[in-house]
């Protein structure tokens, strides 16, 4: 591909409680930032035809509500799932769940979730996305952090042991154009 672009889906009510996974609706800020979306998109993608990919869960889906282009919806970017964790927050998992939280915090990549998954399981997951990314012109992501951070860490070629802490901010298109070694990048944060 010519480029690709990626943004976190705009807060969500869950983001805003400190809760993991669900499938929360955005808040009031989300919504600016689907608002605010298709004027930085606009800006930032030159002359070129875009699609946009969309997990199932609708903070990505009300995040791309706004963007006149064409849309796809993959079960392959919902967010890491949590198992019995979802819906938590991570004080809640440290009391409920004390040896996995640290678990966790000593093999973030690997750590899987009871009755979920890790980010280990979740790279496997995306190989037929990235497949399909190889192939295509310009895609926008609008995913969620660990998706995120998976889909950079494969086109920056970055370590396991770094992927699960790569900072993705809210609010945020990343746009990386890849080269014949490594990965050109640029960052747009959204005015809200
Ligand atoms: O908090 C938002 C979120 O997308 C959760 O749904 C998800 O479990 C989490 O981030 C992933 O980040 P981390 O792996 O750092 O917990």
């Amino acid at each position: 591909p010519r480029n690709i672009f990626m943004s976190r889906h705009g807060e969500s009510q869950y983001n805003v409680e400190g809760k993991i996974g669900g499938d929360a609706p955005l808040s009031a800020r989300g919504m600016k930032y689907a608002q605010v979306l298709p004027a930085l998109v606009k800006d930032n993608i030159g002359d070129c035809e875009i699609t946009v990919w969309t997990s199932t869960l609708q903070r990505t889906i009300q995040t791309a509500q706004n963007l006149p282009y064409q849309k796809l919806t993959w079960k392959s970017l919902d967010e890491l799932d949590a198992g019995v964790c979802d819906g938590m927050t991570y004080e809640e998992i440290e009391d409920e769940y004390p040896d996995d939280f640290a678990n966790r915090d000593d093999d973030k990549f690997n750590y899987r979730y009871r009755g979920g998954e890790s980010y280990r399981d979740v790279v496997v997951r995306l190989e037929p996305v990235i497949m399909e990314l190889e192939r295509q012109a310009d895609i926008l992501i609008i995913g969620h952090q660990a998706i995120i951070r998976c889909l950079y860490a494969y086109f920056h070629s970055l370590p396991q042991q770094e992927l699960p802490y790569i900072n993705i901010p809210l609010h945020t298109l990343i746009k990386l154009t890849p080269k014949a070694y490594g990965c050109d990048e640029e960052r747009y944060k959204a005015p809200i």
